[in-house]
């Protein structure tokens, strides 16, 4: 026992004498090298390496330029970007439609084609999967399609509620789509089943190719006091297509919010064209603004009526970019109704006279339909024939079935209509109202 203690202190002596060395070097160490550091910091211009000194200088400097910030990098290509592109433009096309559409998509998509574009189609979940497939094979059936590659079928469908941010969510994610499939498309449009153009690409392509890049065609007015204020702006809904796998109304909650105070509601027709750099402003999401909308609109009814509407017309870079109009032309019932009036034969003239783009909405094979192929779009076989149809059309043959020069466009009366309603927007007597004050 005694032995064992005195071996233990022994050993302990022996190792806590060398045990000093090490921490005494160790210290010793530290303390000349924090002299050292202390005496050449306090001596030398300490501006020169301290970071947060430099930020704070650099910033300064910068005030007027703004250069420090990263907005201002990414405002300063979205710029560029825009500016440097001179070629014909280019349209991407999403035709949505649900059970029982297809034949009427396929119609539309046809009626719209033109090799330069692109083009998603979306069948949203009430669609019987046979019937996608249908759509599915008669695009893929296409030679022309085939070979361009600028036609898509969104495989997976989204459960869309009528009403409910669903809607929205799909558009954003068509628009996703389209960002990713090409690089150089000009301006997003958005059309459905019930929708048909009253001209050939062809005279749109060309009206487009003299237009600034940077004007978005979105019908708005803000929503100031009002019936649609309460109906609109303070109910809460929820859309079940968010969470459920079966399509269900909006659910309205009891509870009523208050109007939002940072920034201003818009609203206007869900019929839109907009820019490419505006639809990346909203789907890259590098200013907060857009997402912040959004998540503000998922409890709103009617969406797709205001979304866009409401961050084009708050945000400074886009605002004045903002023409007051869809370029669709929609009739309303007198007083006007939820839904706009189907078109008929009676009403070809004036559609005519609008000198509208696109016009909704029609029943399915409604003769006017055959009428606007026949007289407007001159369209026999499978398109609206353009410049780009070179083949011979001896006989009813499909003169697309070669294709020509696509950037060379045939001119119609079409555009020259087009031109007229183009004069009236963009007078800077019409622009100056732009995202002001509602009717
Ligand atoms: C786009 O088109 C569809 C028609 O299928 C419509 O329901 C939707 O509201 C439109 N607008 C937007 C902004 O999504
Ligand atoms: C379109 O081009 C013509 C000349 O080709 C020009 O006179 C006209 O001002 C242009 N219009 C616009 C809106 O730029
Ligand atoms: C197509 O037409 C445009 C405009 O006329 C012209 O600049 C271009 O060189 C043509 N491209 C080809 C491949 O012929």
């Amino acid at each position: 026992m005694a032995m064992k203690k005195n071996v233990n202190t022994h050993l302990g002596r022996v190792f806590s004498d060398r045990k000093w060395i090490i921490p005494f070097f160790a210290s010793l160490l530290v303390s000349v090298t924090l002299t050292i550091t202390a005496f050449f910091g306090l001596y030398s211009p300490a501006y020169d390496d301290d970071p947060m000194l430099l930020d704070t200088v650099s910033l300064v400097k910068s005030k007027e330029s703004t250069d420090y910030f990263v907005e201002s990098d990414i405002r300063k290509s979205l710029k560029s970007k825009s500016e440097s592109r001179n070629e014909a433009p280019r349209f991407a096309y999403l035709i949505s439609g649900t059970k029982g559409d297809s034949q009427r998509m396929m119609r539309v998509l046809q009626a719209v084609y033109h090799p330069r574009n692109q083009y998603v189609l979306h069948m949203d979940l009430e669609a019987p999967p046979k019937e996608r497939l249908d759509l599915t094979m008669s695009v893929k059936a296409d030679l022309t399609f085939k070979e361009l590659e600028n036609v898509h079928v969104m495989a997976k469908s989204n459960l869309v509620t009528y009403k409910g941010s669903t809607m929205i969510a799909c558009t954003l994610q068509a628009i996703a789509i389209l960002l990713r499939e090409s690089s150089n498309w000009d301006w997003f449009i958005n059309l459905s089943a019930s929708d048909y153009p009253l001209m050939p690409q062809d005279d749109l392509l060309h009206v487009f190719s003299n237009m600034s890049r940077e004007l978005n065609f979105i019908e708005h007015t803000q929503m100031v006091a009002g019936w649609k204020l309460n109906q609109r702006a303070r109910p809460i809904v929820v859309d079940p297509g968010l969470y459920l796998s079966k399509k269900s109304d909006l659910a309205v909650t009891t509870q009523r919010r208050s109007l939002p105070t940072s920034f201003k509601l818009f609203t206007g027709s869900a019929w839109v064209i907009l820019t490419r750099s505006f639809v990346e402003y909203c789907i890259w999401g590098w200013d907060n603004f857009p997402r912040t909308v959004l998540m503000y609109y998922t409890n709103f009814i009617s969406s797709p009526e205001s979304y866009f509407h409401t961050v084009i017309c708050n945000t400074d870079e886009f605002r004045y970019t903002a023409i007051g109009h869809d370029l669709h032309y929609i009739a309303w019932d007198n007083p006007p109704r939820q839904h706009p009036r189907v078109l008929t034969m009676k009403d070809f003239e004036k559609m005519v006279q609008s000198g509208a783009v696109f016009a909704r909405k029609f029943a399915k094979d409604d003769p006017v339909l055959d009428k606007i192929d026949k007289e407007l779009l001159g369209r026999i076989n499978r398109f609206a024939p353009g410049a780009w149809c070179i083949g011979s059309s001896d006989g009813g043959a499909d003169p697309c079935l070669s294709r020509g020069n696509d950037s060379v466009f045939r001119l119609g009366p079409g555009a020259e209509r087009l031109h007229g309603i183009m004069q009236t927007l963009l007078l800077a007597e019409f622009r100056s109202k732009q995202c002001s004050l509602g009717r």
